[in-house]
């Protein structure tokens, strides 16, 4: 690695460092008794997010499309100390069911503290193979189903001074081989809340809004997509669900889990040829 290189990526290391020392501190008492919503919540970083909320004992209302799952979720969370766990079973692909739940949601907790977007529909790991219905139907599953959400929870949110957080991951910010149809949800999800992100703020509104990007997070579902595949490290489930509570709640723009996930970011927009010889050459494929 040639000097200037180095230099570049030192730079960038203590400006991160720099950044989250300066971070404001995170009071977990802040979340006791807050009224929250977390989607995709039945397993993998949703469910995390939901067990760490209950031990803060919020009153939590979680989503997704399995109902007898998310009742065991309810009552562990429950068991943990949640001062409510509601559930209601919903499909992200429905036109009606974004709406539903966040009417739910308000009915049974008064108004929101925190809007947890986190769903995603299932998604081949492969290369392209034209399916284009799928992708639209993604589209709705991990797009259009969190502005819905977002637009409805909004002026709750506003009232309370509250947080909406996205989850989101490097892939939208950083294409890769085989998730062309996911790949192009973050990168739509990153693209509407960035824009909101500053319309709220032009707005002078009360709402913080968070979007976080994550890297490979050792969910089942991404385990079992990458193996054979690709072997680069993944962060536990639990540690990320609790940095994503933390980001909203101390109402930070954005977090990057792991750390380098930011370095890895800003490294494809200076170095894109050796960015792309990297990406292409960590995937296990014979053509
Ligand atoms: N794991 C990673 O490596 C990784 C990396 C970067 C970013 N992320 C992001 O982190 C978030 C969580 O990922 P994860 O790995 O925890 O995912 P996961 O384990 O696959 O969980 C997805 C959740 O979404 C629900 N869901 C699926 N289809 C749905 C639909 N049509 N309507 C409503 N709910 C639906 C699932 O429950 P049901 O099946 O019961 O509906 C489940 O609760 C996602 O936004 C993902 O993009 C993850």
């Amino acid at each position: 690695m040639g000097t200037f290189t180095k230099i570049i990526l030192a730079s960038i290391c203590v400006a991160y460092i720099a950044v989250k020392w300066t971070s404001p501190t995170f009071n977990e008492e802040s979340l006791r008794g807050a009224r929250v919503v977390v989607t995709g919540a039945s397993t993998g970083i949703g469910e995390q997010i939901a067990y760490h909320l209950a031990r803060f004992g919020a009153q939590i209302v979680i989503t997704a499309r399995r109902e007898k799952v998310l009742q065991q979720v309810a009552e562990k969370c429950l068991s943990l100390g949640a001062q409510k766990a509601l559930y209601i079973a919903a499909d992200m692909s429905s036109d009606t069911d974004p709406d539903r739940v966040v009417d739910f949601a308000l009915e049974k907790l008064g108004g929101f503290d925190f809007v947890i977007l986190n769903h995603i529909g299932p998604s081949p790991f492969t290369m392209w193979g034209g399916d284009v219905e799928h992708t639209k139907w993604l589209m709705k599953v991990n797009f259009f189903s969190y502005i819905q959400m977002a637009w409805r929870s909004l002026p709750s949110l506003e009232q309370s001074k509250g947080s909406l957080v996205v989850v989101s991951s490097l892939l939208g910010k950083m294409p890769s081989p085989f998730v062309a149809p996911y790949t192009s949800t973050k990168f739509a999800l990153n693209g509407f809340f960035g824009s909101l992100y500053h319309e709220l703020a032009m707005k002078k509104s009360n709402v913080s809004l968070s979007i976080c990007t994550l890297g490979l997070i050792d969910t089942e579902a991404a385990m079992q997509k990458v193996k054979d595949i690709v072997a680069i490290p993944a962060y536990p489930a639990s540690d990320t669900a609790l940095n994503i509570i933390i980001t909203g709640a101390t109402r930070q723009q954005e977090l990057f889990y792991p750390w380098f996930t930011y370095v890895v970011a800003i490294t494809r927009e200076w170095f894109p040829s050796m960015t792309n010889y990297v990406i292409q050459n960590t995937y296990n494929y014979t053509s």
